[in-house]
């Protein structure tokens, strides 16, 4: 990034399926202000279908191409400060997790195996989620994306216990501190 270009201060939102990012990313929005970016919702509108359709017409392979053209087209300095909620696998590549990390302010929604579980149990979007065992894959799945989550984030949150407002407020304490003290 060039010198003159003041750092981004977006707040992006990583985490497990189920973590509540949508949610906790909308709260944002409408405490801030600041324009909402869903990427799993943005990539289906482009795409004109759900995910599972992406997944089960295209390969998943295809999917996380979407999601890393649309992480560079959202790395731009000049656009204005945004919430940034991602898909649960996006911190699956490495140029994914150097890109998040210049998007900005990255904070990683954590919740335990049995709160996804629970979380997840009546939604049927999910293509990795449709599976006979869902409580091993989803364990599996996190235990291999835990040290990418961990590395990627600038902040770790455990949602567990907490209303989504609670996390939202949460939040916004650490990235305005974070922002303050930014060089
Ligand atoms: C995925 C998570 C989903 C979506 C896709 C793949 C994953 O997003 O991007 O189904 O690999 O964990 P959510 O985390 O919003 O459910």
């Amino acid at each position: 990034m060039n010198q003159s270009t003041p750092p981004p201060k977006n707040i992006v939102l990583i985490g497990f399926m189920g973590c509540g990012k949508s949610t906790v990313g909308r709260e944002l929005h409408q405490r801030l202000g600041y324009p909402l970016v869903d990427m799993d919702q943005t990539i289906e509108e482009r795409a004109g279908k759900p995910i599972t359709a992406i997944f089960a017409d295209e390969g998943e392979a295809a999917f996380r191409d979407m999601e890393t053209a649309l992480l560079h087209e959202l790395n731009d300095p000049t656009a204005p400060r945004r919430i940034i909620s991602t898909g649960g696998g996006v911190i699956g590549r490495e140029e994914n997790r150097a890109l998040l990390q210049q998007l900005g302010y990255v904070v990683w929604l954590h919740a335990p195996v049995h709160v996804i579980l629970a979380r997840t149990a009546k939604n049927f979007s999910r293509p990795l989620l449709q599976t006979e065992d869902r409580a091993a894959k989803i364990s599996a799945l996190m235990e291999e994306r835990q040290p990418l989550y961990e590395q990627t984030a600038h902040l770790k949150l455990d949602t567990a216990g907490l209303c989504f407002n609670e996390v939202a407020t949460g939040i916004l304490e650490c990235a305005r501190y974070f922002f303050t003290h930014q060089p």
